[in-house]
């Protein structure tokens, strides 16, 4: 390189360097970073005081938003899988929860009824399986083909769904997609997997059936359970074929602000927030 382009470049680094932004005052001490951190959480919605000390077990860690770090611990979801747990609370009947941290034990719903026409077998509970049989005339009547393929699944189903699995991928990767027999919510009757009629539920994804579905479910009381890039969260990967039913309030207002059943559950459910008023009406 010519030595007077050299000297040009030089000059230019440090006139760069001159012109830098003076650096953020340091802070005064790790105790001033926790304030900090804390405050900037507190500002946004759902903060919980009595959580503070868990927001805090993610300083610095730089993997989370401050949103998902709230998002996170607000529903439990820092907590070790299949370790913390309590019994599934089936008193909320179609609100209930069934995650990693909430299992069903050997319980079995009350109430099932046939798919039918609806799907390839089985069963959901009986409000679920008539708000399904409603979203898949309306979807026909749009032109849309959508079929149940995976309703109703007892513990002993799930039990040899979650095996196969395991002896075929191992079981930390078995655990990214499928419960273990007692965890899964299918096992409330109250969740299905779809498919487009003739097809695979693992072809669902990115078909007009599976865009359809994401757009109208709510109207009939489903949700999309496990959201794309919600795994941290739900704790399993985006299924876009994993329809829950909660009933049209609960799922009206999980759609229309982008929440987890978690947060839906956590908030309105077992916790004492008013309900946004978007879904109210
Ligand atoms: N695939 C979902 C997580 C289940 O097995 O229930
Ligand atoms: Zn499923």
């Amino acid at each position: 390189m010519h030595w007077k382009l050299l000297r040009r470049l030089s000059a230019l680094a440090l006139s760069a360097l001159l012109t830098l932004p003076p650096a953020a005052p340091a802070l005064a001490s790790g105790e001033t970073e926790r304030e900090a951190f804390l405050a900037e959480l507190a500002a946004l919605p759902h903060y919980q005081e009595e959580r503070a000390e868990r927001y805090l077990a993610y300083l610095g860690s730089g993997e989370y938003t401050p949103e998902q770090i709230l998002r996170i611990v607000n529903t439990d979801s820092d907590l070790t899988p299949y370790e913390d747990m309590v019994e599934a609370d089936v008193s909320y009947g179609i609100l209930t929860l069934v995650n990693k941290h909430r299992y069903l034990a050997e319980y079995e719903p009350e109430a099932l009824s046939a798919l039918g026409q609806y799907g390839s077998w089985g069963s959901m509970e009986k409000e679920a399986r008539n708000a399904f049989a409603s979203l898949a005339d309306a979807a026909a009547a749009d032109g849309y083909r959508i079929w149940g393929v995976s309703p109703y699944r007892s513990y002993e189903r799930q039990r040899s769904i979650y095996n196969s699995y395991v002896r075929a991928h191992g079981q930390a990767e078995a655990d990214t997609y499928s419960a273990r027999p007692g965890w899964s919510e299918h096992q409330t009757g109250l969740a299905v997997d779809v498919a487009v009629r003739g097809r695979g539920y693992d072809a669902f994804d990115g078909t007009p059936e599976c865009e359809w579905l994401k757009e109208h479910a709510h109207e009939f009381g489903f949700i999309l359970r496990y959201g794309e890039g919600m795994d941290y969260i739900t704790g399993y990967m985006y299924e876009p074929w994993h329809y829950r039913y909660v009933g049209a309030e609960a799922a009206a207002v999980i759609w229309e602000n982008d929440l987890t059943f978690e947060e839906y559950y956590y908030y309105y459910v077992i916790g004492d927030e008013a309900l946004p008023e978007a879904a109210l009406h």
